[in-house]
């Protein structure tokens, strides 16, 4: 997969599609102490420019022909530690949907903050990545879950153009790890507890059986007298006998493996660089996922709920079980596609080679299955549609 990355930071992204098996081929970021780092630790690739310029930028993008655009675009407005203003960074998150609409490749991910599903920023970049063709997948990944030490909520949206919204929800789901992750696991710290500085009230002392909280750039700052003075009464320690984090554990706790080189920059630098990154192991599984997905391997689940609206309609427990079961051959037969109309899913599997194979009478039941299928999705859209302008119209009273 020809890759390009915006936003790249010091390559946390970067290093987990790299592990995935992708070829990063270009990456663009407007701050030097990132670039820096990129080009010391992931490769030459890395261009400096700020990438509010589309168009010097967009025509190089396309150029490039990549098959994958990835990149977090600057959280700061919308971030629960940053101002909740939407300004210029705000705005790299519509940039983003404008390289995508320019370069045009077959999938791309974009990760960021929760808060920034609710940005006006994205309800214009969601347009434009729809007007030119991408199904989505939106969905809200916590790190700790995919072998980071780290509670860390990222919002991650994946595009594929053609498919149906929703179409890798269960894959990403189904990739999650048995347990979470805990710092213990990553580094070792004989105190067995540290401190991290809470989010406002919060409990500032850890045990190394849980996941660290999200990184943020102050994390491994010392206890203030305040908290010294105050300590939570949760704490399951004293604070002064917890472990005051390095920043060398830190960047480990955010995915970066040991030896990463931050060259010249400053102590400053660095908390914002590793602050600031996408864990690699978090975006290593949604690299494989997406790879997964592309080579056909793997179908999405047949939506909850089409089972018991057939019984609705008076089908068998049997026949029930037979219609699912007939909607994921279809969807294997379509290598895990999805389509944005029935009449496009049954021309596209018609066209598979294995579909023409089959009896007469088994292709008729796969059609039949996508048919029924696609009714009770139409139904759910309506359904959703009258919920939503059920809501506006209560808004607006
Ligand atoms: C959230 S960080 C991305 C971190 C990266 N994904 C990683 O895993 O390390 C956002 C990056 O966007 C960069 N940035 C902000 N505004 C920019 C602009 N106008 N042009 C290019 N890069 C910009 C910042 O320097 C920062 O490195």
């Amino acid at each position: 997969m020809r890759t390009v990355e915006l936003f790249c930071g010091a390559g946390g992204m970067s290093l987990g599609f790299r592990r995935a098996g992708y070829d990063l081929v270009q990456a663009y970021d407007a701050w030097e102490p990132a670039v820096a780092t990129y080009r010391r630790n992931v490769g030459s690739h890395v261009w400096r420019h700020d990438l509010k310029d589309v168009f010097t930028i967009g025509p190089m993008v396309a150029s490039l022909r990549p098959d994958i655009i990835i990149g977090g675009p600057p959280c700061q407005d919308y971030s629960a530690a940053g101002k909740k203003v939407e300004g210029d960074n705000a705005s790299m998150t519509r940039a983003f949907a404008m390289y995508v609409s320019i370069a045009r490749p077959r999938w791309f991910v974009m990760e960021n903050v929760r808060q920034a599903k609710k940005s006006r920023a994205w309800a214009d970049a969601n347009d434009m990545l729809k007007a030119a063709g991408y199904g989505m997948t939106e969905t809200v990944l916590d790190a700790s879950w995919f072998g980071v030490p780290q509670s860390r909520k990222r919002w991650i949206v994946v595009g594929r153009l053609g498919e149906r919204d929703g179409f890798l929800a269960s894959a990403l789901a189904g990739a999650r790890s048995e347990r979470r992750t805990v710092v213990g696991d990553v580094i070792d710290l004989p105190q067995g507890h540290f401190y991290m500085r809470p989010f406002g009230d919060g409990r500032g002392v850890r045990s190394v059986e849980e996941p660290a909280p999200a990184i943020i750039r102050t994390s491994r700052e010392r206890p203030w007298p305040k908290y010294l003075n105050n300590p939570h009464p949760d704490d399951p320690v004293r604070v002064e006998e917890a472990a005051v984090l390095t920043q060398d554990q830190v960047a480990r706790i955010q995915g970066f493996p040991e030896g990463w080189d931050w060259g010249s920059a400053t102590a400053k630098d660095i908390d914002q660089l590793i602050a600031n990154a996408l864990p690699s192991q978090l975006a290593e599984a949604i690299a494989r996922v997406v790879l997964a997905r592309e080579a056909g391997d793997t179908i999405p689940n047949v939506e909850g709920g089409f089972a018991q609206w057939l019984r609705r309609r008076g089908r068998s427990a049997q026949s029930c079980r037979n219609t699912k079961s007939q909607c994921n051959r279809a969807r294997r037969l379509l290598a895990g596609r999805t389509f944005t109309s029935h009449a496009l899913e049954i021309e596209a599997l018609e066209a598979t080679w294995d579909f023409q194979q089959l009896e007469v009478r088994t292709q008729s039941n796969l059609r039949a299955a996508l048919r029924l299928h696609a009714e009770f999705l139409s139904m759910k859209a309506e359904r959703q549609g009258a919920r939503l302008t059920a809501i506006a119209l209560r808004k607006a009273a």
